[in-house]
């Protein structure tokens, strides 16, 4: 595989693509919000290395957030039913409100997330996430900056967990069976 990881079976995006995506969306992200202020919020705990490398990447002003939502269940599949884990420190009422996320899978985190924002009145509400699947074209989320779309396997790494393992992976990839079947790092 190449990855010099014993669990990961195969490399789906490197740590350079990564950096030179993150590099570009910040670019975007600059140019769209020139002469304005940024919150960034980011969504716990997946979008942790997105938020390091993209608020690092960008020069708007800027300021973050962070809140943990959880759809139930630590399987390999997202069950649609929301939790909030930990909610915002402060309004977003008025703000430029930037959401950031690591993977939209089906998209029903993300489709429930904003209409908990958009709730609280923010001036404009976007998100940016660094992975799409192809099932989160079926919800209706609108996602103004997207990273990269790729295939619907387990993945993991940037962010992405395996009951809860694998995030500090600096590349996106697939599990081996053996690993899946372990439920743990070897
Ligand atoms: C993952 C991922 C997204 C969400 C996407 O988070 O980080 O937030 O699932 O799935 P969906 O589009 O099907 O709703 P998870 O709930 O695993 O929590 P985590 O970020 O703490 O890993
Ligand atoms: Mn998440
Ligand atoms: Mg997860």
């Amino acid at each position: 595989s190449g990855s010099g990881h014993p669990d990961i079976d195969e490399v789906l995006v490197s740590s350079s693509e990564i950096a030179a995506k993150i590099a570009e969306l910040a670019a975007r992200v600059d140019a769209d919000y020139a002469g304005r202020e940024i919150l960034l919020v980011g969504v716990l705990k997946g979008a942790v290395m997105v938020m390091a490398d993209l608020s690092r990447a960008l020069h708007v002003p800027l300021t973050m957030e962070f809140m943990a939502v959880s759809s139930y269940g630590s399987s390999t599949s997202s069950s649609g039913v929301v939790r909030i884990l930990k909610d915002l420190d402060r309004s977003i009422e008025g703000r430029d409100v930037l959401v950031v996320e690591d993977i939209i899978d089906s998209g029903l985190t993300l489709s429930w997330l904003l209409k908990n924002l958009r709730s609280r009145g923010p001036a404009s509400l976007e998100v940016l996430a660094l992975f799409r699947k192809p099932e989160a074209i079926t919800v209706d989320v609108d996602v103004r900056y997207v990273g990269f779309d790729i295939p619907s396997a387990f993945v993991v790494g940037y962010g992405l967990d395996y009951s809860e393992y694998y995030r500090t992976l600096p590349f996106v990839g697939t599990l081996t069976p053996a690993a899946i079947e372990r439920g743990a790092p070897s």
